[in-house]
């Protein structure tokens, strides 16, 4: 059987993929064949940042701010203030990614909203306040094309999937809500891209920043955390919290974000590719 254009430009795809996710310094790119520059509907991309930024933000939550409170490490919100040995809060964490990934590609945009938020800066406005009902009520993602902004908007339900979520979030000094509950949906992580459309080439390579800008955030903390005074400061090397005192260092890290994230993002890249009909232009 001759493969397909299809298939041909999904194994284009997949070969660009695995240099942007296996390079550690992917930014520039390669020449590339005709057929990697397909283009996707910029939803079918925003899903697959969205899969990877969630697996990230959940080994982060789990192995590093989970374990490491158990461990004698603090996590807390004024995490950069002089003489706080403390690392960021998982939301903050990704307000650090969001940042970085904003530099380096200023056609995409990921913000953690919600109706009640803690700090205002996070309120949802506009078109995103009004979807973000429907998302409170179906707990679906949505999508949408915001002609205000002009940005292909998509919104994924953040649900209060621990204890700690509602007890911190009830008792936040600054809360407007106090009766937060488990599996509640508290927010929407929400991504938008300046555009309908994108090229399979752009979305691997926001694939690629995503993960490289989430990897600084964290890498972020570890300066930090390199002059927390005597007995705060972890031992930064190949060990992870759930060993002891340790905090892996961004080799480490960012190893472990690869390994478990490649097979499943190069997957749905190879799904996308293979789905989309010919070219469209
Ligand atoms: C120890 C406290 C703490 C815990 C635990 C916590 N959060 Fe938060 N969360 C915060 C703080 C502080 C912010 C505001 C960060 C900022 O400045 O943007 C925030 C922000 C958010 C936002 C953005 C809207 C807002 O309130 O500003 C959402 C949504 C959110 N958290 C959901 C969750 C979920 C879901 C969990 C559990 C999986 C969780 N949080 C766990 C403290 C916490």
């Amino acid at each position: 059987m001759r493969p397909s254009t299809t298939t041909l430009a999904g194994a284009a795809g997949f070969v660009l993929l695995a240099i942007y996710l296996f390079v550690s310094a992917p930014p520039e790119l390669p020449d590339r064949p005709a057929d990697a520059s397909r283009s996707i509907p910029a939803e079918k991309a925003l899903a697959l940042l969205d899969a990877e930024n969630a697996a990230i933000r959940a080994l982060y939550a789990r192995e590093i701010v989970g374990e490491g409170t158990k461990r004698g490490l603090d996590f807390r919100e004024d995490w950069k203030k002089d003489g706080v040995a403390a690392g960021p809060l998982p939301a903050l964490l990704l307000r650090e990614t969001s940042n970085r990934l904003q530099m380096d590609v200023p056609e995409l945009g990921l913000f953690l909203g919600s109706d009640y938020p803690l700090v205002k800066e996070n309120l949802f406005k506009g078109e995103q306040a009004r979807h973000y009902q429907e998302v409170k009520k179906t707990l679906r993602p949505k999508f949408f094309f915001d002609a205000a902004q002009g940005r292909t908007t998509a919104m994924f339900p953040d649900r209060a999937s621990a204890q700690s979520c509602v007890t911190c979030h009830n008792e936040h000094p600054h809360t407007p809500k106090k009766d937060w509950v488990l599996d509640e949906p508290m927010g929407a992580t929400t991504w938008s891209y300046a555009g309908r459309q994108v090229s399979s080439e752009t979305m691997l390579r926001m694939v690629a920043l995503l993960r490289k800008s989430a990897v600084d955030a964290y890498a972020s903390y570890l300066q930090r955390a390199e002059r927390f005074e005597g007995g705060a400061r972890p031992d930064i090397g190949a060990k992870w919290p759930r060993d002891g005192f340790y905090l892996p260092d961004r080799e480490t890290f960012r190893r472990a974000v690869e390994a478990q994230n490649s097979a499943s993002t190069l997957n749905t890249v190879f799904e996308t590719l293979q789905s989309q009909p010919g070219d469209p232009r």
